[in-house]
């Protein structure tokens, strides 16, 4: 099969197709099982899930599939964040919770930064202890001590950057594959050295200059949505693709349906970056909650503390299937999402990569 490269050697798929590890409920066992067990790459998004829930997930998922899943991890980063802030953020976020009937807040307890870290080595526990064979990492790199002990357990270690700077950094502690995130892409931002509006490169520039930059396979993210998406980072160099939006509206996924909808009705022009909803920059559809936080975006808190401080507003609004409030991350393409399965997904890329190889 004309999809096999090094990237399906490494990760021990049929298709070098990685279902994007999306956190906040959307990458269910079902779906991660059925994009393993359809020749694809299934991975949990376990950013926010306890080492307890993700234990849970990962043995979920083997009694569904015996083929290779990973799992992804936020990289805790330290944050300064004062009472001060705090207080004023809840002043900007106090007249969206009155428009939910929520109890408006004053005051919120700071967070540990110990416990963010202990949570982040518990669940690097579990990957090791579950055995399993892919871990993925957004936000940042681990520690080498980190590194070396997943290594030590032959795990396949992918890392994600936005930036040529970021995928070196990625090869130089021992990353097996680099995940390169575009401007396109929906969901929170990898940045990591640079997270100002020059690190917003486009994949089409991104991918090529990763490549002649790094040895490691490359894998690109950011508005692929089908086998002519595939092809192309192909073409640009890259060796498999991660898409998040073209899963999230799948059958399978656990994305709230007013967030499918959402996508399923959106245009190309309707994402914006904001870091309204959790104090690091993600691209989703504009709506009432980013246009009325706007004016407040560079005065507040950053990750993970805003992300806490909205999570009344985004549960509110998600039970009420009140689009207004809610994240409804997207990339630049949904226009191209389709509600399917996941079999008929993978089984249509396929297909058009099949079509477009009789042409060239
Ligand atoms: C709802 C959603 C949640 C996401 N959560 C994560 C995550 O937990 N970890 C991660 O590495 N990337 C996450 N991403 C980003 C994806 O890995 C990927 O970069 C992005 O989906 C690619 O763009 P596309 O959505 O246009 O395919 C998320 C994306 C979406 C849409």
């Amino acid at each position: 099969m004309m999809l096999k490269n090094e990237i399906t050697e490494l990760l021990k798929v049929e298709y070098p197709i990685i279902q994007a590890p999306m956190a906040g409920g959307v990458t269910t066992s079902k779906l991660v099982a059925e994009v393993s067990n359809s020749g694809g790459l299934g991975m949990i998004g376990a950013g926010y899930l306890t080492p307890d829930q993700l234990r849970e997930q990962v043995r979920e998922i083997k009694e569904s599939t015996t083929n290779p899943f990973g799992v992804n991890l936020f990289v805790p980063n330290e944050f300064k964040v004062t009472e001060n802030e705090i207080k004023s953020a809840n002043q900007f976020l106090n007249p969206i919770r009155q428009q939910l009937n929520l109890h408006l807040k004053d005051n919120f307890e700071l967070p540990n930064f110990n416990y963010v870290f202990e949570t982040f080595f518990e669940q690097i526990k579990v990957v090791i202890e579950e055995k399993v064979p892919i871990c993925s990492f957004t936000f940042g790199i681990p520690s080498s001590e980190v590194i070396a002990e997943l290594k030590q357990s032959n795990i396949i270690l992918m890392g994600t950057a936005t930036t040529i700077e970021e995928a070196v950094e990625n090869e130089k502690v021992g990353m097996d594959i680099v995940v390169v995130q575009g401007s396109e892409a929906g969901g929170h931002r990898g940045s990591f050295i640079d997270g100002n509006q020059e690190s917003l490169v486009g994949l089409m520039s991104l991918i090529p200059q990763v490549v002649d930059n790094v040895r490691i396979p490359v894998v690109a993210a950011g508005g692929i949505m089908d086998g002519r998406g595939l092809m192309a980072s192909i073409c640009l160099g890259a060796k498999g693709v991660q898409m998040g939006t073209a899963f999230l509206t799948c059958v399978e996924s656990g994305a709230h349906q007013a967030h499918k909808d959402a996508i399923l009705n959106a245009k190309e022009d309707q994402t914006v970056l904001t870091r309204s909803f959790s104090g690091k920059w993600a691209r989703g559809i504009r709506n009432k909650f980013i246009l009325e936080m706007q004016k407040h975006e560079a005065l507040l808190p950053d990750f993970p503390v805003q992300n806490t401080l909205t999570q009344d507003i985004r549960k509110t609004s998600s039970a009420q299937n009140n689009q207004n409030f809610m994240s409804l991350w997207s990339g630049q393409s949904p226009r191209l999402a389709k509600s399917q399965t996941v079999e008929s997904f993978i089984k249509n890329i396929v297909a058009e990569v099949k079509k477009i190889n009789l042409y060239i």
